[in-house]
């Protein structure tokens, strides 16, 4: 608990400082070394210890951001337990599977939530889909991250905004972008802090989980889908294959990130 009110202090102090002396956001030394203590705080905590630590201290300027995949329903009953007030959002890019839809329902109705919906802006999408065509993704990589940009980035920045920190549902082991993942991180593209509460998860412990407690789950999964994204980027898989594989499956692993999680400066 001895870090929590100084964070918070020294966190506000930093970002006024940052916005007046720069206009963008750096990481200053200071915060990378309250970063680090906090991750060594909390490296052998359980995962119910550390969302109490954080929904508590960051109460109201906190939110969860769930994709619908497996890894955010597990979080999603996490932390219902904890502070049923928390905000959940979810980005819909306009090009979801309908399977997503039934599941906010259904995680709704579970959970006697609302999760908050954004939406990309209409006439940037409309511009891009006039300028570069309906299934622009598929041309180039470029076009693949506008996309992304108009159709994630963009609402992800507005979900964000007035937040200090968000949750994620990244695990450590989903792939050669993600090895490097640590519990806290600074978002330097979106200047906050990044929970990543499921980072030491493997994939067999976050389906133990939805099973023993009977978690709701996208039922793209029983369809052969382990990571969940939008309809024409993602693909089932095959047994044995990687578990981002079906993600712009026409891409290397390498490129397979979207924006939402540029590696950040820990
Ligand atoms: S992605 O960047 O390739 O799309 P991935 O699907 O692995 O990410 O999800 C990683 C985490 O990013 C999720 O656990 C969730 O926290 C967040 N995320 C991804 N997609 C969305 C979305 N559409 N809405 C809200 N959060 C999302
Ligand atoms: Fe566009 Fe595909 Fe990115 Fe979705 S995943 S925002 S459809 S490029």
């Amino acid at each position: 608990m001895f870090y929590g009110a100084t964070f918070k202090l020294n966190f506000f102090i930093n970002k006024i400082e940052l916005l007046l002396s720069s206009g963008i956001w750096k990481l200053p030394e200071m915060r990378k070394e309250e970063i680090k203590a906090l991750n060594k705080q909390f490296s052998k905590a359980d995962t119910e210890e550390v969302l109490s630590y954080f929904l508590s201290e960051f109460k109201g300027r906190i939110a969860l951001s769930s994709s619908l995949g497996a890894e955010d329903q597990v979080l999603t009953d996490l932390v219902m337990q904890i502070d049923p007030e928390v905000k959940i959002f979810t980005l819909d890019t306009g090009r979801m599977f309908p399977e997503n839809y039934d599941l906010i329902d259904k995680t709704n109705q579970t959970y006697h939530m609302k999760m908050d919906v954004f939406f990309p802006d209409y006439e940037k999408v409309e511009n891009m889909v006039s300028e570069k065509g309906i299934n622009l993704f598929y041309d180039s990589i470029e076009n693949r991250k506008f996309c992304c940009h108009i159709r994630k980035i963009e609402p992800l920045k507005r979900a964000l905004s007035g937040l200090d920190i968000w949750i994620c549902g990244l695990r450590s082991d989903q792939s050669v972008t993600r090895i490097n993942t640590r519990l806290l991180e600074w978002d330097e593209a979106n200047g906050l802090l990044k929970l990543n509460p499921l980072v030491d998860w493997t994939h067999e412990q976050v389906w133990n989980y939805i099973r023993e407690k009977k978690v709701p789950y996208n039922k793209l999964h029983d369809k052969g889908f382990l990571s969940i994204g939008c309809q024409p980027c993602t693909r089932a898989i095959q047994p044995g294959e990687d578990v981002r594989a079906g993600r712009w499956w026409w891409e290397q692993p390498e490129s397979k990130e979207c924006g939402l999680h540029n590696r950040p400066v820990t």
